[in-house]
């Protein structure tokens, strides 16, 4: 059967961002006209992914909110005939199933995957995180891609990856193909967070997975590593040991991902975005000449 479930984890504080993310998800940043989550829910319906799982915690309910029909607000729109803005609304109406659970202890981004294995059961999922975008505007298939790979190659375990400079490594999981890294790779081995000297490469995971199941077994086992986190990378590593097959596929240029994780790359994320806005965009593009 088709892959079409994801699980999206959004439980994290975003603490890199405050005082934005307060008492706000930073998964509900505006980039461009767009909260970051909606961004990556568009990508992942384009995949062909039908339902999706948040992993919510504390002061995330806004994201609930926003993918809600607002009849409301539908309503009043309708009456005062303003049917662009009505317009706005219309991913309210994809075809998708949502479920929602609350990581209910802050114990990191493999705990926050373990949190959805009741509802997974046996199937094969896709995870994305849900404050990274790929591609101006999501428009990237890496999922789709991802999910005919996991399928036609018989692998376990599917890993988006980007190509970072030398000193960000520090800030990923990086990993270490077998042999040489192309668009698709033999994955080795995987490091969360390694510095300069320990990389085994530039290439960082680029918040998308799919997986088997077998990575609930593996993460049930998974002791708290970088942060004192129970991280995904170190669950993914057990399985490689085991033997499992690990396909990398790295981002082509243009599906490059927008990490809004932290202020830097939030910021250059959002004018990115905005000088690619249709009405918008030229205008700012004169402003920021007349700054700069
Ligand atoms: C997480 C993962 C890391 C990955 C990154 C991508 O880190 O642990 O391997 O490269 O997401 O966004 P975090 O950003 O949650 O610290």
């Amino acid at each position: 059967m088709p892959i079409d479930i994801a699980v999206v984890p959004v439980a994290g504080h975003g603490t890199r961002l405050l005082p934005a993310t307060k008492s706000q998800p930073k998964e509900m940043l505006p980039v461009g006209r767009k909260p970051v989550v909606q961004y990556v829910v568009e990508e992942l319906t384009q995949a062909g992914i039908r339902k999706l799982l948040f992993i919510t915690g504390a002061s995330k309910t806004s994201i609930e909110n926003h993918f809600d029909f607002d009849e409301r607000l539908i309503n009043y729109l309708r009456e005062t005939g303003r049917e662009d803005e009505l317009q706005q609304l219309a991913f309210e109406r994809q075809d998708i199933e949502y479920f929602y659970t609350r990581q209910r202890r802050q114990l990191g981004l493999g705990h926050a995957v373990l949190c959805s294995r009741s509802l997974i059961g046996s199937q094969n999922f896709v995870v994305a995180l849900g404050d990274s975008i790929i591609g101006i505007n999501a428009q990237s298939d890496i999922v789709r891609r991802m999910t005919d790979e996991f399928e036609s190659s018989g692998a376990d375990i599917v890993v988006a990856f980007e190509e970072v400079d030398r000193s960000e490594v520090f800030r990923y999981g990086i990993a270490h193909p077998r042999g040489a890294a192309g668009e698709r790779f033999e994955l080795a081995d995987l490091i969360e967070k390694p510095s300069v000297d320990e990389a085994p490469s530039h290439l960082a995971v680029a918040a998308r997975y799919v997986f088997s199941p077998a990575i609930f077994e593996a993460l049930d086992e998974t002791e708290p590593g970088k942060g004192g986190e129970i991280q995904l990378t170190d669950a993914i590593r057990i399985l490689l040991k085991r033997g499992a097959k690990g396909v990398g596929m790295t981002l082509p240029a243009s599906e490059r991902r927008f990490d809004i994780g932290n202020y830097e790359s939030y910021f250059k994320s959002f004018v990115e975005f905005a000088l690619a806005d249709p009405d918008y965009g030229a205008a700012l593009k004169e402003h920021l000449r007349g700054l700069l």
